[in-house]
């Protein structure tokens, strides 16, 4: 079970769920996406799934529908599955107990389950990470981006349930909405400041890039297309099964400046 998780909200955790649950699927494995951002689900537009959304996770923790009546099976990947947030209740709803069910129930059916946490450290996040083995941490490289994403990373150690367990969470930083130009004009951290503050092992670097607005917008994952973001998160999907896969050498467009991240 792997938790997509940030500090600040809006950086691009949704998006990297969306895309990375594509991603692994298509590597074979098959794959559930978890919407857990109860209360104010966006992970089915990204996906473009949300008008076949009947029941929700809420429902089935409820009781009120059985798992496979609540999955929802993406067309144009067959490895990959759904399971929608609900929309009308909010995060406080839900139980440790029921949550854990149901994920040892996922863990079970699925080789990945991918968990798309919600904004701020509240309620919904202590579940979204307390039974992840790993956590993708997304952080854009602001400096209030960066110092959030630190405060979560020592809530993980604290509070998830292999830290309690005396093991630990394997985490990896995702830099999103890199901008090549501003690194260079020294306007913008750049990877190597991120992570010498963070100090966890990078597992990708993801451009700032219109596909991904108008990837949105469709309802189509930008993963599909041809663009410097795809690339991004195929690399990433390689990553996270162990692939060694080189870092994309991202360069401003006029193309001098050499390497961001070696
Ligand atoms: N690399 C990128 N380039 C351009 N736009 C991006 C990129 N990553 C994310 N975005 C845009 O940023 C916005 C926020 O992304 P997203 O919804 O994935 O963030 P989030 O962390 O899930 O937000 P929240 O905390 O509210 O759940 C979206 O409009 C998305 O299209
Ligand atoms: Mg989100």
């Amino acid at each position: 079970m792997i938790t997509i998780t940030s500090g600040k909200g809006g950086v691009g955790k949704s998006t990297t769920t969306a895309n990375l649950a594509v991603g692994l699927a298509q590597l074979g494995k098959k794959v559930v996406a978890v919407d857990f951002d109860i209360g104010l689900r966006n992970l089915d537009m990204i996906l473009g799934l949300e008008n076949r959304i009947v029941y929700d996770i809420v429902n089935v923790m409820e009781g009120e529908c059985n798992l496979s009546q609540a999955l929802i099976n993406d067309k144009k990947t067959k490895n990959l599955y759904f399971l929608p947030a609900s929309q009308s209740k909010d995060k406080n709803i839900l139980d440790k107990e029921k949550v854990a069910t149901l994920i040892n129930k996922l863990k079970e059916d699925f080789d990945i389950v991918l968990l798309d946490s919600p904004a701020g450290i509240e309620g919904g996040f202590e579940h979204a990470i307390f039974l992840a083995d790993r956590a993708l941490i997304i952080s854009t490289p602001e400096v209030s981006s960066v110092r959030d994403a630190d405060r979560v990373i020592g809530i993980i150690d604290a509070k998830s349930k292999k830290a309690k367990d005396g093991d630990e969470v394997i985490k990896h930083i995702i830099i999103n909405r890199l901008k090549p130009e501003m690194v260079e004009k020294g306007e913008m951290l750049g990877v190597e400041d991120v992570l010498n503050i963070l100090a966890l092992p990078l597992i990708g670097i993801v451009p700032e890039d219109e596909k991904i607005i108008s990837s949105t917008n469709m309802g189509e994952p930008v993963i599909y297309s041809d663009s410097l973001a795809a690339q991004a998160y195929q690399n990433i999907a390689k990553r996270i099964l162990g692939e060694d896969v080189s870092f994309l050498e991202l360069k401003s467009k006029k193309g001098f400046f050499g390497r961001l991240f070696k």
